[in-house]
């Protein structure tokens, strides 16, 4: 197990390019399933996330190659599907593979995926995926842990409205109305800008949708998708760590590519916490404020809220601000596992249910300590950058899942991070 050992203490500076958005990039390579002729994407990140999505849609039928000398493009093809099984191995470990639900019943008329199972941060269901695929006319069945869904007559247009929006049930209806026959609406939709990139490059392989980004969506059925090229927009979590990196070390970074216009929320909490964010023609230039870091509650909420995302990132930050600050999670119902952690480095955490209160302490404790879940592991390694002495973060293969190079694009500004098999 690969571990990172951090030696705290050092303010970053200098520049940082930001990647292509994982939860851009995998919804859209799921996206080649639509049609049989070729998806050409740019700027993917090079993560083990988008890897095991590869894996899974070569299973699939999909051929997929870089073109040569781009190593951050692909071209997806899938001229025929050939299986339409999302297997539990791949299911489990990655719940974004649920993502080919959609399409392969567009396309192929059916679909056998399994049930994603819990994760670390909550059971995290998929009723919302199968409710709509019926109310489009597909067949649902729960078999040995598995959807089966089937569709023989093609999916046809509905009216759908959540009880609360999901991402991942967004994007899966939204791929399957594109080639449904009729108008599907879907109210409560989500609004995340991976949404937005998404209905951008549906549209440009020659689907019809409307409101990409609001809360309404309208998707006209098409008979068929064609060839198109499309570039996968930034990843604002990203993003929005090295934001907190400057901040919580004291340093001062220039991000690449990176768009304050996707922060939602987080920008103005950022700045009320004392994170000085400006604009430049290259993207973002972070550091901490004069006056200091200070202590802002926060609640985890849909897009343009907060990101549930980078609440585990703000806690760190929120740890070693002045005074204190109230977090509440109302997204998912267990992504409070980074608090143990920073505790272990001299945090002041307590939770009650769905909300943390930390209290700012002058500095933390490097120590050992251990990584639960993606963003959690990186809420640990900013907690690292910051502390006193050093840490080391087990288990970060998380890390790797959605995090290119991070210890490469950290050492590049300065800190003393390195990764020990
Ligand atoms: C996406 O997950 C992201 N993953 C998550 O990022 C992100 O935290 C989440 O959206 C934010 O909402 C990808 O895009 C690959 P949801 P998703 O459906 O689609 C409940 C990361 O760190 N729900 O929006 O799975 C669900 O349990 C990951 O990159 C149902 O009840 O999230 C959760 O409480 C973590 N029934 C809430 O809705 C359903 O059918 C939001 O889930 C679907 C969801």
């Amino acid at each position: 197990m690969d571990r990172i050992l951090v030696e705290g203490g050092v303010p970053l500076s200098g520049r940082v390019e930001i990647s292509g958005a994982k939860n851009a990039a995998l919804p859209i390579m799921a996206a080649s399933l639509l049609t049989e002729e070729p998806l050409a994407l740019d700027n993917v990140p090079d993560l083990a996330d988008i890897g095991s999505m590869r894996r899974l849609l070569q299973q699939l039928g999909v051929e997929i190659r870089h073109p040569p000398a781009r190593p951050k493009s692909l071209v997806l093809h899938c001229p025929e599907v050939l299986d339409t099984t999302a297997p539990y191995d791949i299911v489990r470990k990655m719940r974004a593979s649920v993502l080919v639900l959609g399409p392969l019943v567009a396309r192929a008329g059916r679909a056998r995926v399994s049930l994603p199972g819990g994760c670390a941060i909550g059971p995290r269901p998929i009723d919302l995926h199968l409710e709509g695929l019926e109310r489009m006319g597909a067949e649902i069945a729960l078999e040995g842990g598995y959807v089966e869904a089937r569709a023989p007559k093609g999916l046809r247009g509905a009216r759908i409205r959540f009880p609360q929006p999901s991402v991942g049930a967004t994007e899966n209806l939204m791929m399957a109305a594109s080639l449904a026959r009729g108008e599907t609406v879907i109210e409560e939709a989500a609004q995340e800008p991976e949404i937005v990139d998404l209905a951008t490059c549906l549209v440009a392989m020659g689907a019809r949708i409307e409101g990409a980004g609001t809360s309404t969506l309208r998707i006209e059925g098409v008979e068929r998708l064609h060839a198109a090229r499309h570039r996968i927009l930034p990843d604002r979590i990203e993003s929005g760590t090295y934001v907190m990196a400057a901040a919580i070390t004291g340093g001062r970074l220039e991000l690449r590519h990176a768009r304050l216009d996707l922060f939602g929320a987080a920008a103005e909490t950022l700045a009320e916490a004392g994170v000085r964010l400006e604009e430049t023609e290259e993207g973002l230039r972070a550091e901490r404020a004069n006056d200091g870091l200070v202590g802002v509650d926060v609640r985890t909420l849909p897009f343009p809220g907060f990101a549930t995302d980078l609440q585990a990132q703000f806690m760190a930050l929120m740890c070693v601000a002045e005074g204190a600050a109230m977090i509440t999670e109302t997204i998912f119902e267990n992504r409070f596992m980074h608090v143990p952690e920073l505790m272990r480095m001299g945090a002041r955490i307590t939770v009650h249910g769905r909300t943390a209160l930390v209290r700012g302490v002058p500095v933390l404790k490097g120590a050992p300590v251990m990584a639960t879940d993606l963003r959690a592991s990186v809420s640990l390694v900013l907690a690292a950058l910051a502390a006193e002495g050093q840490t080391e973060i087990n288990r970060i293969y998380h890390l790797d899942r959605g995090y290119e190079r991070i210890e490469q694009k950290l050492a590049a500004v300065g800190a003393r991070i390195e990764r020990v098999p």
